[in-house]
């Protein structure tokens, strides 16, 4: 650890939404692991009250809040270094929410991106302004302030997608601060490399994405990940053909998962000729197999003992409820609310 910056406590929320892909890996998982291995203090919590605003299977909500915690320990969040825990399990986030609703101007709300794209899609399509909105998503950026106020958090890595919600957070705790007592930290937000990091291309070459049905899921048997790989589009080149490395899918999804001397050779064997395609799917997929084959048996067991997630999780929101009492102890204290016992 060096430097000032990293005497800071690191936050991040993930929505419960299903198994991620090697592009979800590359692009968000990996970076925010080895942020939170660069900060004295870090939080990492599945955000699965926020996922029920547009969830309405019971069974769906909690077997995606299993996988992703399992997801995460599985790729190596060490739960003894980064706070993990389930927003659910911390009701003094919905506290905060309800303290934070009364200095938050409803304009702010208004101008929310994700609501105002609702409401937009609702107009392209001719029905009601706010048609199938509820009022989970329009005060979705109340509640992701409470989670990130709650922690005295000062770095939240995220897309840019999610720059406006880190914003309006510090806004609040802004007019929270002004208007009672300076108790509320401001956070500030930490651009991850593209829209979600780095943007790998799917087995057909277009973008990854589970809507395209070409993604390399991140957990699956040796055996359906190698037939995967097999499928990787390229063109009718020769193995001894020179070829474009950057025009390459198999290359492209190799530079993420291979050492850069690996890479280097790859790239090298493509631009002179004499390396095929099949060979080169042998190499990514020896590649993906050394980096998941270990993880996806970690989760695996995971998966079939969901107690020992409960517990490891029951044991983070227990660490995370101190600084969160904390919290809304001086919070309710600011406002004229009886201090937490
Ligand atoms: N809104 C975030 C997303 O959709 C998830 C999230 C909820 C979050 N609360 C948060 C992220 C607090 C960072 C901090 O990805």
């Amino acid at each position: 650890m060096s430097g000032e910056a990293k005497a800071k406590t690191i936050l991040t929320g993930v929505k419960p939404t299903g198994a991620p892909h090697i592009g979800n890996y590359v692009g968000a998982i990996r970076p925010a692991l080895r942020l939170a291995g660069e900060y004295a203090q870090s939080y990492l919590f599945i955000a699965d009250y926020h996922a029920l605003n547009a969830v309405r299977d019971a069974e769906a909500l909690r077997h995606d809040s299993y996988e992703v915690a399992a997801c995460w320990l599985a790729l190596g969040l060490d739960p003894s270094k980064t706070v993990f825990y389930r927003q659910s399990d911390i009701p003094e986030i919905f506290e905060l929410t309800t303290i934070l609703a009364a200095v938050t101007p409803k304009g702010l709300m208004d101008r929310s991106h994700a609501y105002k794209a609702s409401v937009d899609k609702n107009r392209e399509e001719g029905r009601d302004d706010d048609a199938d909105i509820n009022m989970g998503l329009y005060t979705y950026p109340l509640l992701m302030a409470a989670d990130i106020l709650i922690a005295q958090a000062d770095i939240v890595p995220v897309g840019k997608d999610q720059v406006q919600h880190i914003e309006f957070a510090r806004d609040m705790a802004g007019y929270f601060n002004n208007t009672f007592k300076q108790v509320l930290k401001l956070p500030e937000y930490k651009l991850e490399a593209g829209p979600h990091g780095a943007i790998l291309p799917g087995i057909d070459g277009r973008k990854m994405s589970k809507s395209y049905n070409n993604h390399i899921p991140l957990f699956m048997e040796s055996k359906a990940r190698r037939k995967l790989v097999m499928k990787i589009v390229t063109d009718s080149k020769t193995p001894d053909e020179p070829k474009n490395a950057d025009e390459s899918v198999i290359f492209q999804l190799y530079t993420h998962v291979a050492d850069p001397a690996e890479v280097a050779g790859m790239r090298e064997a493509f631009e002179k000729g004499g390396m095929g395609y099949g060979d080169a799917k042998q190499k990514l997929y020896d590649a993906l197999e050394k980096t998941f084959e270990q993880p996806t048996q970690i989760y695996n067991d995971l998966m079939a003992n969901p107690a020992r997630i409960d517990e490891m999780l029951e044991a983070g929101a227990q660490q995370a409820r101190k600084i969160a009492r904390e919290t809304l102890s001086m919070t309710r204290e600011a406002v004229g609310l009886k201090k937490l016992a």
